[in-house]
Parts: structure tokens; C-alpha cells; sequence
């Protein structure tokens, strides 16, 4: 059987060979015919004789791609968000789709306390100054930041990333709270009005898309620091930059962006935003959990098994 696998990061690097052994070590046995797509193809361009394919969050798995995939039988999503795929589509098809849970919600959870003291302390600013050779002395009022025990924090979602990161969070003696499904308007912005900090960690659907829009950002006290580790689009980008430009909001921690690899020169321009490139689950263990269990997910539908992880 074919499986294709879109492009783990550079197949000459250490961790990008190691990422390909994974996949190699789990589809042994049913992939006669293992493709890495280090070339650069668009996975689209690929797959039209392909019985399994490995996505990035990137990729697009939806009707133009699936039109082209007569044979395709599994779809193993190198994220545990799945926004990129239509499981409507797959589900319809008869494509098993399967994601990568649990092996990054700590790498997810540690990257969002890592955010949120940075922005906190002002750390890149701090580090820009230092390098710069611009620290000419301590100072009494020099880059003065908040302290977190004590503080407010909501967390929204109470998954396993928000509840990792809420634990992470009341470690440092912030006071946690949840915003769920459950929540009315109201309790919502109750909880909002309170949040000196705010982290998201719901998955991007059409209810979510713009959760965090400009009258809820005009809810939060004005010392509030938010932290996104999401999806880009569950912020609106631009009513976040008009808050942080205007100072109505203490600062922000991002780590995904609405369009990326864009990022708004206006974001980029502030010194209040602690910007990040997608890295919540940039660790080794993570990414190696990611292989294991997005190809694993193929490897198992393609025997004839029923993969922990499958969405449809
Ligand atoms: C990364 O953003 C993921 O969804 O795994």
C-alpha cells in the first residue's frame, strides 16, 4: 500500500531524520511504498494513488484534495487540532481520520506559561536591551512588570490543554478559573471582566472563530494579559492589535496567527506582544508522540484496526 507523508521539517536534520524513523517504524509492514514529500509537492499533487496519507496542520484535507484520492482509506494528522480537515467530507468517503492527542498537551501547557511569564516580565523587550548593548544600569522604573501569584486567571476550554495549563498557572499562584460551554453570555463576561489573565485553548470551529472579538477584549480590566496558543482565528487579530496599540489591555502572548505564516507587521511592531512561531508542541518528545501517533493512526486503519485516536 502507498502512504504519502507530507514534509517533517528537514530530512537532513537530526530531528526531522528521527521524525521520519518513527513514521518508518510504524508503517512498517503496510506501507510497500513510503513517500516523504522533502521536494516540496503539495500533498494535493500527490496523492492520487495514495492509500494513506500523514498531514500538517498546513495541509488541506478537504473536497478538492479528496476528489483527487480515489483510493484513500486514512488520514493521519500530524496535530491534535483539526481544523484543516473536512471530517464531513472524509467521514462521507469513508476516510478514517485520526489526530495526535495527549503527547503535546504538557509541551502545549508549558509553552502558554512560558508566554504568559514572558510577557508578564517583559522579557524579549529585557533581552532586546541586553543585547543591544543598551543596558546602561539598573534602574528603580526600568521595565517594571506584573507579578502573577495572586492574580486572576480564566482559562477557556477545559480540555486537556486548558486543564494542563490551568494547573501549570495555579502553580504560580494564579487563581483559575474556567469559561466552558456552559457558561451564558453573561457568565462569560462576568469571568471576563475579572481575567487578568486570559487563556484560550479551544479548537478553531465556526463557534469559536473570533471568540476573543473586539467587545469581549473591551470587557477585560485593563492590567489583563492574553494568551493565545490555540488557532489565529479564534482572536480577532485586529481588534487585539487596536487593544494592545491603545494600551487597553496589559499585553499579550501569541503563538498562532489568523493567516499564517502571517504576521501583521502592526503585531509585529509592538512591544507589549510576546510573538512566538507556532511552537506549542515544539519539543522532542512531543513531535516525536506526533509521528508515532498520526502514522500509527494510518498504519492501524490500513490493517483493518481501529486506532485510540480516530475522529471519523
Ligand atoms: C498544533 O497546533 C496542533 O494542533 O497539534
Amino acid at each position: 500500500m502507498r502512504v504519502v507523508v507530507d514534509r517533517l521539517g528537514d530530512p537532513t536534520s537530526a530531528a526531522g531524520r528521527k521524525l521520519r524513523a518513527v513514521v518508518r517504524e510504524q508503517l512498517a509492514g503496510v506501507a510497500d511504498d513510503l513517500a516523504f514529500l522533502d521536494d516540496g509537492t503539495p500533498m494535493a499533487d500527490a496523492v492520487d494513488d495514495a492509500d494513506g496519507i500523514v498531514t500538517l496542520l498546513s495541509t488541506r484535507v478537504d473536497d478538492a484534495l479528496l476528489d483527487r484520492a480515489p483510493r484513500l482509506k486514512a488520514v493521519g494528522n500530524f496535530a491534535v487540532g483539526y481544523d484543516n480537515v473536512d471530517l464531513e467530507a472524509c467521514k462521507a468517503r469513508g476516510v478514517a481520520v485520526c489526530n495526535t492527542p495527549d503527547v503535546l498537551t504538557r509541551a502545549t501547557a508549558e509553552l502558554s506559561l512560558t508566554l504568559l511569564l514572558a510577557a508578564a516580565r517583559r522579557v524579549p523587550e529585557g533581552e532586546t536591551m541586553a543585547r543591544a548593548g543598551a543596558f546602561a544600569g539598573w534602574a528603580p522604573d526600568m521595565l517594571l512588570g506584573r507579578e502573577l501569584f495572586g492574580r486572576r486567571a480564566v482559562i477557556v476550554g477545559r480540555g486537556r490543554i486548558g486543564e494542563a495549563t490551568g494547573a501549570l498557572f495555579a502553580a504560580v499562584g494564579l487563581e483559575v478559573a474556567y469559561i466552558t460551554r456552559s457558561d451564558d453570555e453573561r457568565a462569560i463576561d462576568d469571568k471576563l471582566a475579572r481575567a487578568q489573565v486570559l487563556s484560550l485553548h479551544v479548537p478553531l470551529s465556526e463557534a469559536t472563530r473570533h471568540w476573543l472579538d473586539a467587545r469581549r477584549l473591551a470587557l477585560l480590566p485593563a492590567d489583563a494579559i492574553v494568551i493565545n496558543t490555540a488557532r489565529g482565528p479564534v482572536v480577532d487579530e485586529a481588534a487585539l492589535i487596536d487593544v494592545l496599540r491603545e494600551r487597553r489591555i496589559f499585553a499579550a502572548g501569541l503563538d498562532v496567527y489568523e493567516r499564517e505564516p502571517e504576521i501583521p507587521k502592526a503585531l509585529r511592531s509592538l512591544d507589549n506582544a510576546v510573538l512566538l512561531p507556532h511552537l506549542g508542541s515544539a519539543t522532542y518528545r512531543a513531535r516525536e508522540g506526533m509521528a508515532r501517533l498520526s502514522s500509527g493512526g494510518v498504519a492501524a486503519v490500513l490493517r483493518g484496526e481501529d486506532p485510540p485516536n480516530r475522529l471519523v
